[in-house]
């Protein structure tokens, strides 16, 4: 029998999951998080091979098409990458201004993607062909954005692309104006890769909402990067590298992991709503972190030192055992990105331009059988109050 909200209100409080906290909202074949094993696979594909074995294009392509690309697939998509990679001079000239005044980069990177519809002349078809046209752009276009955003606040002017380049080495180049040398261009693309896809996510569910009620990709996207800005998500890179810089030494950290604790304060780049294990990707970036002596500069040493010692008191209060509490990958970002030279609020942006790909293969998908996202709120206030005009309040 079907129970109206009226007759629920009526017999007692409905069943409420605030959060969202499992529930299964839509079905989808992009990404499987197993999160009691600390698994990741991109359309079936273990991340781990991904990270050791593909490339950001690649993992792209097969995030938005839904398979590998042959040779001449992956030359065609990185062809029509790098033809996207330009922006328009109105692009990059509302990014100089908005990075005069005091904006945080992921306030710019949000304004300017929702800016570029306008240069989109068949915004209103919402074919797969058009869709997928515009997810090649988006994913050519953000990563060119936010390396301009970098170069604005940095006091620079824009550089424009090498099409010589891979993706990941091009943004570096636009980044810095130097050509990069391979093993920042790998860090890059690595981080590219593993932030590219998370299922749904609150970005990524974000997104969706948008793009249920038909809004275009551009909307539905800028709603994604909002949502990722948050320091419950995305916004977590930035913040634990904030924390981490404030306990400056290593010997610091456990008072401040004491306090913090005490005063029921959430430690940044630890903990998450799927992952009850160690999260994949956090293994990753930990085993580069480990790996970066010889490529790293000190105040990247500092913080990789810092980090470990923190995981290690976290570690030793079986928070993980407990609670499920363990890295993830936000946690690890401060201390590959310092030894890359990528500046702290540019990570978040960063991450922006890796997690495209994944939003745009999840709006594709959910458009197959579109359905307006609208879940119920249980209104727990008065009814029928009466109207007092205002000189008798
Ligand atoms: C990601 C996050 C929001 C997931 O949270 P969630 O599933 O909603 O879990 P809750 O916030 O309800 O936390 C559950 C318990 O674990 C604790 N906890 C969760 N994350 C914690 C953290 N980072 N530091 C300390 N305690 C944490 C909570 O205090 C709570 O404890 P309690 O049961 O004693 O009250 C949360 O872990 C968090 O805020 N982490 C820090 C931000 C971060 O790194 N975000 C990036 C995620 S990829």
């Amino acid at each position: 029998m079907l129970i109206h909200f009226r007759d629920k209100m009526e017999i007692g409080k409905p069943e409420m999951n605030i959060g969202l906290d499992r529930i299964y909202a839509a079905e989808s074949r992009i990404c499987k998080i197993d999160g009691e094993n600390g698994r990741l696979y991109y359309r079936g594909y273990p991340i781990d091979v991904l990270a050791e074995r593909s490339n950001f294009e690649e993992v792209s392509y097969l995030l938005v098409y839904g398979k590998l690309p042959s040779i001449e697939e992956l030359s065609r998509f990185r062809k029509e990458l790098r033809e996207e990679r330009n922006l328009s001079s109105g692009t990059i000239n509302m990014i100089s201004q908005m990075s005069k005044r005091n904006a945080h980069p992921m306030h710019i990177l949000s304004a300017t993607v929702a800016s570029i519809a306008s240069e989109d002349v068949d915004i209103n078809d919402r074919s797969d062909g058009a869709e997928l046209r515009r997810s090649v752009k988006l994913i050519a276009k953000m990563a060119s954005i936010v390396a301009t955003i970098g170069r604005y606040i940095g006091g620079e002017e824009y550089q424009a692309p090498d099409p010589e380049l891979p993706h990941a080495a091009n943004f570096l180049y636009m980044l810095t104006g130097k050509s990069p040398d391979s093993f920042q261009a790998k860090i890059i693309d690595l981080m590219f890769m593993l932030q590219a896809e998370h299922s749904t996510n609150a970005s990524t569910f974000a997104a969706l909402v948008t793009s249920s009620t038909l809004a275009d990709m551009y909307m539905s996207i800028s709603s994604g990067i909002n949502a990722l800005s948050g320091v419950l998500h995305g916004g977590a890179d930035e913040a634990a590298l904030k924390m981490m810089k404030s306990i400056g030494k290593p010997e610091n950290a456990n008072e401040y992991i004491e306090n913090a604790l005490a005063s029921k304060q959430k430690i940044m780049g630890f903990g998450h709503r799927v992952y009850k294990a160690y999260d994949p990707r956090a293994k990753i970036l930990r085993k580069y972190m480990e790996e970066l002596e010889g490529h790293s500069n000190p105040d990247s040493k500092t913080l990789t030192e810092i980090a470990l010692e923190i995981e290690r008191i976290m570690a030793a209060k079986k928070l993980g055992e407990a609670k499920g509490i363990w890295p993830n990958i936000d946690f690890f970002t401060g201390p590959v990105y310092t030894a890359v030279g990528m500046p702290g609020y540019l990570f978040t942006p960063v991450f922006a331009a890796s997690r495209i790909s994944g939003w745009c293969a999840h709006i594709i998908e959910y458009r197959k059988n579109n359905r307006l996202i609208r879940p119920l709120e249980y209104y727990s206030g008065e009814i029928g109050i009466e109207y007092v005009p205002i000189e008798k309040r």
